[in-house]
């Protein structure tokens, strides 16, 4: 996806509104709007690293990172412990990108590594805690449900 300037400050928009609303994100509704803020985040930071530009890349990196540890409270609150340890993990990843590329000299084959680990870390969690599918939508899927 390529994201237009214009679209990347809606984006910013709607991810300092998910903060702006609750510093914690504690339904479906507001976890839905993280995610998707999460996820045209770091689109914007694949579209920068492909295009080598490694300090633009942290601001959108830094908005995902805040935007997906404020959901860790639905799991907790849903008790999914494993998916708490996923987020944690997820958030962990971002913070590793954030250092590669923090580096004087930027290394571009660690920041492809890393980006392919914060992908492995979304993944996991999809996986076993995501249902639907572009076209009907996606859900969170529970076992308390
Ligand atoms: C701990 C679990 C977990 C982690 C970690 C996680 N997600 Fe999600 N994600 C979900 C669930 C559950 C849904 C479906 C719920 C929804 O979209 O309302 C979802 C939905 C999404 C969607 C679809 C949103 C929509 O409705 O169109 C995107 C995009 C997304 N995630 C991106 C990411 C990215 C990128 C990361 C990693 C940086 C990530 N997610 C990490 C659980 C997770």
């Amino acid at each position: 996806m390529k994201l237009q300037p214009a679209a990347w400050a809606a984006v910013c928009a709607a991810g300092i509104a998910t903060l702006g609303a609750a510093q914690k994100v504690v339904g479906p509704e507001e976890f839905d709007r993280a995610m998707k803020t999460i996820g045209a985040s770091i689109d914007a930071v694949d579209e920068a690293v492909a295009a080598s530009s490694f300090a633009p890349a942290k601001t959108p990196l830094a908005l995902a990172r805040q935007v997906l540890a404020s959901t860790r409270p639905v799991w907790e609150t849903a008790g999914e412990p494993d998916a708490v340890r996923m987020t944690r993990e997820a958030v962990a990843a971002l913070d590793a990108l954030d250092k590669v590329l923090s580096a004087n000299t930027v290394d571009a084959a660690a920041v492809a590594a890393s980006v392919r680990d914060v992908k492995r870390a979304c993944d996991a969690c999809h996986e076993i805690h995501r249902e639907g599918d572009e076209e009907t939508g996606y859900r969170m899927k529970t076992a308390a449900r």
